[in-house]
């Protein structure tokens, strides 16, 4: 376990060094049973091919992206995506909030949600969108960060070993005091 805070980054070009920490995060969640779009087992190459095409989407200012580091390196990160309908500019999509195993339960999420959050105001966002497993460890950090629960699907995905699961969504109106 370490102590040390984590430092906040925006990446604005995901370098291959990225990538592979990255995928290294990804491959870490899954195997600890996050539902996170992916099956177990996820091999490297699966996961680092996710991230190259996120790299694209950054690069292409569809997506912003943010990693936290400690001592072992990535250990956590979270995504915004803009890529929406030209009916929705005043909104973004929140997605892939990971904090590798190692980190968890000492604010990596929460300053990642708090990191995302203020980016997506500084530039004009009124409204975030995202959902995750009903009741899970990212269900109650976003209720703890005033989201708003919209409802559940059930068997809305599978587990990464299998079985399926219940997804929520949530809104957060950025334009409204916490
Ligand atoms: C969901 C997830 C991102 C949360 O990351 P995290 O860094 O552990 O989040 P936080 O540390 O901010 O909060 C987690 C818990 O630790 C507690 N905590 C935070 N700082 C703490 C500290 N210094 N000491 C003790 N507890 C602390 C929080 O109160 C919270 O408690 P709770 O779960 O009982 O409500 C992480 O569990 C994860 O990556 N899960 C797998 C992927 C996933 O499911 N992602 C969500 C996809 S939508």
């Amino acid at each position: 376990m370490t102590t040390k805070s984590p430092c906040l980054t925006r990446l604005v070009e995901v370098g291959a060094a990225h990538i592979d920490q990255l995928a290294t995060l990804l491959i870490d969640c899954v195997e600890g049973g996050a539902s996170v779009s992916f099956m177990h087992p996820l091999t490297r190459e699966r996961a680092s091919a996710f991230w190259r095409s996120v790299a694209l989407d950054v690069a292409a200012g569809q997506r912003a992206l943010w990693i936290a580091e400690d001592e072992g390196g990535v250990c956590g990160s979270v995504q915004l995506s803009f890529d929406l309908p030209e009916n929705q500019p005043h909104r973004a999509d929140l997605a892939k909030m990971l904090v590798h195993r190692r980190a968890r339960r000492r604010g990596v999420g929460a300053q990642l949600l708090e990191a995302a959050e203020a980016y997506a105001r500084d530039i004009g966002k009124l409204l975030l969108v995202l959902d995750s497993v009903t009741g899970g460890d990212g269900a109650r950090l976003y209720e703890r960060h005033g989201w708003q629960r919209v409802g559940d699907i059930p068997s809305y995905a599978l587990f990464p070993q299998g079985g399926l699961c219940s997804t929520t969504y949530y809104y957060r109106r950025l334009d409204l005091p916490f």
